[in-house]
């Protein structure tokens, strides 16, 4: 039986990597740290489970890391953990930079300290965010980094220092070069979500308006369940090597708001330019309220742009096809937006009052602290 260490259990990707590792018949730990809320909704299901185990560290805690490393004693780690939101690395650049960048060296020097260092093979979650302001479309494994965020390019530290340690010390350490990924399990505050569960509140009746900023960025979105398989094919690749992961198909976050209030009934016309941009309901179908056509359902507000935003994300991911034979095309973009949107129109309709608290909660988030 193989053992396997996950940093950022917790999150999205964590979580499905935990379930797909226990299903290949891994013994799996998943690192947590301690925080103010125990709220582990994401991986509650697998908690108890006989081959499921839990830890207390932190990435800015080298002594914790190094301590479960040891215990453990992994074949595989898969390095998750991170501050992942880029409009939040503005907020707090140092920690972002603590975590992302200098978070990633604790890993791979406890995996040295415990001795490790020839057997157990390390997973880095990089991402398409180091291509930034791009400098070529598509990206692939050869396109020149523009990091364009504090995340960024703290994130571009954990791309080298894992090339480094390769390089340096002989280690089966690797970076996946992931493009956006999203799925029901999806931060709240990252834009597929915000826009899959208003539409979802909206057709309900629990919310007037959503508020977005860029709505002509573009991003190539994939489907979460499909990319931890990656993950795992990165780490049993003969060779270390570094790979991109993407679907190779381009949407705008207009359209992806665009077909989600479709998918929930709810047909939009967009019109207007930059912060006067409006989404108006043009037609309602399903269970939707007839009293929605007419009204303006999405609009731009300032609070959501970001100093510096990556804007034309596009990948080939040629190279993860034909050496590990993974298929980008597995979950197309309209079975994304479907089963996202079913979650939620699932999740409202069950949370009934108290999807409105929530709804209330959300948009003070939204606007006031988290963008
Ligand atoms: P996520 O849902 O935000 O999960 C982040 C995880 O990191 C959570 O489990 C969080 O724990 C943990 N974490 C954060 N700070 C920590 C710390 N100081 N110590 C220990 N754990 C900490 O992110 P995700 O979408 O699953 O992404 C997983 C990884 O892939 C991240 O590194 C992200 O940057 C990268 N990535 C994501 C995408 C994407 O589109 N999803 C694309 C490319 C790369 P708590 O539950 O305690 O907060
Ligand atoms: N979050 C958010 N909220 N983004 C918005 C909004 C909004 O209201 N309106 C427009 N956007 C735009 C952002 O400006 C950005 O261009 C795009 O939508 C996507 O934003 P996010 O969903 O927050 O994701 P991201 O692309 O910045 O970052 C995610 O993907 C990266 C991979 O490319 C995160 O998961 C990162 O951790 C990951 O590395």
């Amino acid at each position: 039986m193989k053992t396997a260490l996950i940093t950022g259990v917790t999150g999205q990707d964590g979580s499905y990597l935990a379930e797909f590792l226990l299903e290949k018949g891994y013994d799996v730990h998943g690192l947590i740290r301690r925080s103010s809320v125990d709220y582990r909704e994401r991986i509650a299901h697998l908690e108890g489970k006989p081959h499921f185990h839990l830890h207390f560290g932190h990435m800015g805690d080298s002594m914790s890391l190094i301590k479960v490393v040891n215990k453990v004693r992994p074949d595989e780690i898969y390095n998750l953990a991170a501050q992942s939101h880029v409009q939040v690395s503005f907020d707090s650049p140092e920690f972002t930079a603590d975590v992302d960048a200098t978070g990633v060296l604790r890993v791979l020097e406890a995996v040295r300290a415990a001795g490790l260092e020839k057997t157990c093979r390390i997973y880095q979650a990089s991402t398409s965010e180091l291509y930034g302001k791009v400098e070529e479309v598509p990206q692939n494994e050869n396109t020149p980094f523009h990091p364009y965020s504090p995340y960024a390019v703290a994130k571009l530290y954990g791309f080298w220092i894992v090339k480094e340690y390769r390089e340096a010390y002989n280690m089966f350490c690797c970076s996946g070069i992931l493009f956006n990924h999203e799925s029901e399990r999806r931060g709240e505050t990252f834009v597929t979500r915000k826009i899959t569960l208003a539409a979802a509140r909206i057709a309900q009746g629990l919310q007037d308006c959503l508020y977005l900023g860029n709505l002509s960025s573009l991003r190539d979105w994939g489907y979460a369940k499909d990319y931890v398989e990656c993950m795992w094919l990165i780490l049993q690749n003969k060779k270390p090597e570094d790979f991109v992961i993407a679907t190779g198909v381009q949407h705008s976050v207009r359209e992806f708001a665009y077909y989600a209030f479709k998918h929930a009934g709810i047909e939009l016309k967009f019109e207007g330019e930059g912060l006067n941009e409006t989404g108006t309901c043009v037609a309602v179908s399903g269970s939707a309220p007839k009293s929605l056509v007419g009204k303006v359902l999405v609009r731009v507000s300032e609070d959501f742009y970001r100093p510096t935003d990556v804007v034309n994300l596009w990948g080939d991911p040629t190279k993860a096809k034909k050496e590990l034979g993974w298929d980008p095309a597995k979950t197309s973009f309209e079975q994304l937006v479907k089963i996202m949107v079913d979650s939620d129109m699932a999740k409202v309709a069950s949370e009934g009052a108290a999807a409105k608290v929530r709804t209330n909660l959300a948009e003070y988030l939204e606007k006031g602290v988290v963008k």
